[in-house]
């Protein structure tokens, strides 16, 4: 199950609530985020976020994320998988589509054959899109940390375009994809997350 949208929709906060009730029914949960969730991807995560580079081109930014996706997958998400635990992840490879695809115009085809070789047939069962507008949710990053990362750098214009893509995404994909209205406050939001939660529950039979 993943968690996605675009910078201070709540996806860090939805994903702890929503761990937190899935293990009040008893289920084996694991969290982690991405970029990151081994050290390797955290590093390359670190690399990622850095502001202090002279530039990154868009191919190398997409390269290096699939690097630590493919770390992510085969060290922790796969062996979790099997262990029969539910993987709850921060962000995922509709990241990309989104961010990459929509926010910076990579093709779509690059980034489904590097999806097809980072995470063969794997897949969400589910995921949780987050959705609000670009001011709403900076606007709470920034009240989180005043140090914004290289892609909180970006201009409205960017975030709008992540947001689109996101959507299209959800439409393309409407059993997958459930979107939420993330402009509520963290109370009702995680009502409306345990709503999904409790459908996808009920539909695998616990
Ligand atoms: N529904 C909400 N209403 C108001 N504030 C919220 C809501 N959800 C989260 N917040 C606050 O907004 C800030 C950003 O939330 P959070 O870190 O969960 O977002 P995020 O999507 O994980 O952001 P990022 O993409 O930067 O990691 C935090 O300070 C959090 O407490
Ligand atoms: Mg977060």
């Amino acid at each position: 199950m993943t968690f996605e949208g675009i910078e201070g929709v709540g996806k860090s906060t939805q994903v702890a609530l929503a761990a937190e009730w899935l293990r009040g029914r008893g289920l084996d949960v694991l969290t982690t985020r991405e970029p990151g969730g081994t050290r390797l991807a955290e590093e390359l995560r670190r690399l990622l976020l850095d502001c202090d580079h002279e530039h990154i081109a868009g191919t190398t930014e997409l390269l290096l994320l699939f690097a630590a996706r493919a770390s992510h997958v085969a060290e922790r998400i796969v062996p979790a998988l099997e262990r029969g635990q539910w993987v709850l992840c921060d962000r995922f490879t509709d990241a990309t589509r989104a961010y990459q695809g929509g926010g910076r115009g990579l093709p779509a085809a690059l980034i489904e054959q590097l999806a097809a070789i980072a995470h063969p047939g794997l897949s969400p069962d589910l995921t949780v899109l987050l959705d609000a507008p670009p001011e709403l949710a900076l606007a709470r990053a920034r009240i989180r940390s005043s140090h914004p990362d290289r892609f909180e750098q970006e201009d409205l214009g960017f975030f709008a375009r992540v947001r689109a893509e996101y959507l299209a995404i959800a439409a393309r994909e409407p059993r997958r994809l459930r979107t939420v209205d993330a402009t509520a406050g963290v109370e009702a939001v995680t009502r409306a997350v345990a709503a999904v939660l409790g459908a996808l529950l009920a539909a695998s039979g616990r």
